[in-house]
């Protein structure tokens, strides 16, 4: 029959980028976007509207959100973290958000200031304004397989959030080992329960390669059915703490990845490899940022 078809949820224009030590500017981020978009990819993260103190590298999404308004066919989702920036990504005609609900207690405090339930609260005031007004909502469960601060995650607590972010009209969730510390036998089994809870073309998964193991656990993902995979152009997403640490899955290397085992996919390798050489220059030559939040997301 013809090959499956995986989709790619290009997530380095935000979450690449909101992790490296330089910040780019709107007119270079709007040009990452349309590269990629000229690649195939057909949702592309374009950044959050979260407080610019906690991370300087997304300021000024709205005006990236005006200057790829033009792009045909290409979905380009946003985080939002509170109703405050919910009206900042519709003043800036965001018609699709990402909500990131935490899995534990410790980063939640980390990443969004509050409680872990505190916090899930404001993401659904924020799911209810959006459906209301027809926007699209995507969910994320952050730490999803391993904490920083709580170690590993049960794959009932990643579930249970998925089911809960789905409840909330979320048209797919993320789940995500946002410390990279997972193996493929953990992915599968965060994977499997999260199928369980919501049903695999609801679930998207989500690697960073600290260990190294982001695209073993990523097919280990796809054998379970999972057809949705975030990823990042070059593997940006360097945490500014720890020079050289691997960022996301590499886009490139999921592209090969899918080629060598018959996925489709949809995109131009030769476009992407190209654009991975562009932005790895800007970041090389980029101005670095002036102060970062040591207790954010790494
Ligand atoms: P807070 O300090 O508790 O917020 O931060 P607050 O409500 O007390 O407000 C403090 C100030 O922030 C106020 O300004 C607000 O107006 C402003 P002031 O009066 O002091 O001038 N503010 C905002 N400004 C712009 N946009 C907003 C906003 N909200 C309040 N939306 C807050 C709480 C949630 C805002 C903060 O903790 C935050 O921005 N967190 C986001 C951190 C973040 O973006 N992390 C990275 C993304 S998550 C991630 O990477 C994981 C994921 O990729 C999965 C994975 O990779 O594994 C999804
Ligand atoms: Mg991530």
């Amino acid at each position: 029959g013809t090959p499956a078809f995986v989709r790619i949820v290009e997530v380095g224009p935000r979450d690449g980028l909101q992790n490296e030590p330089v910040v780019l500017s709107v007119a270079q981020r709007a040009a990452l976007i349309a590269d990629l978009a000229q690649a195939g990819l057909a949702t592309i993260e374009a950044g959050s509207f979260v407080s610019p103190r906690w991370v300087p590298q997304m300021d000024g999404t709205a005006e990236v959100l005006q200057a790829t308004r033009d792009l045909a066919g290409v979905s380009l989702p946003v985080l939002v973290p509170n109703l405050k920036g919910y009206a900042l990504a519709r003043a800036a005609g965001a018609g699709c958000i990402a909500l990131f609900a935490a899995a534990t207690e410790g980063f939640a405090r980390a990443n969004l200031n509050g409680g872990r339930e505190e916090t899930f609260a404001r993401f659904a005031a924020v799911a209810r304004a959006a459906v209301a007004e027809g926007v699209m909502v995507r969910g994320y469960v952050s730490c999803a397989l391993h904490c920083p601060y709580e170690g590993w995650v049960a794959p009932e607590v990643t579930a249970d959030l998925a089911y809960r972010l789905m409840e909330l009209g979320c048209y797919e969730v993320s789940v995500c080992d946002t410390t990279g510390r997972g193996t493929p036998e953990r992915a599968e089994a965060m994977a499997q329960a999260a199928i369980a809870a919501i049903s695999a073309p609801s679930v998207a998964v989500h690697f960073h390669d600290t260990g190294g193991r982001a695209l073993d656990n990523t097919r280990a993902c796809l054998d379970l059915g999972v057809r949705t995979v975030d990823s990042a152009v070059a593997g940006l997403g360097g945490c500014p703490y720890s020079p050289g640490a691997a960022g996301n899955l590499d886009t490139g290397r999921l592209v090969a990845m899918l080629d060598a085992e018959g996925f489709r996919h949809g995109v131009d390798a030769a476009r992407l490899a190209a654009t991975a050489v562009q932005v790895r220059t800007e970041l090389r030559a980029g101005r670095p940022i002036a102060r970062a939040n040591p207790e954010k997301h790494r």
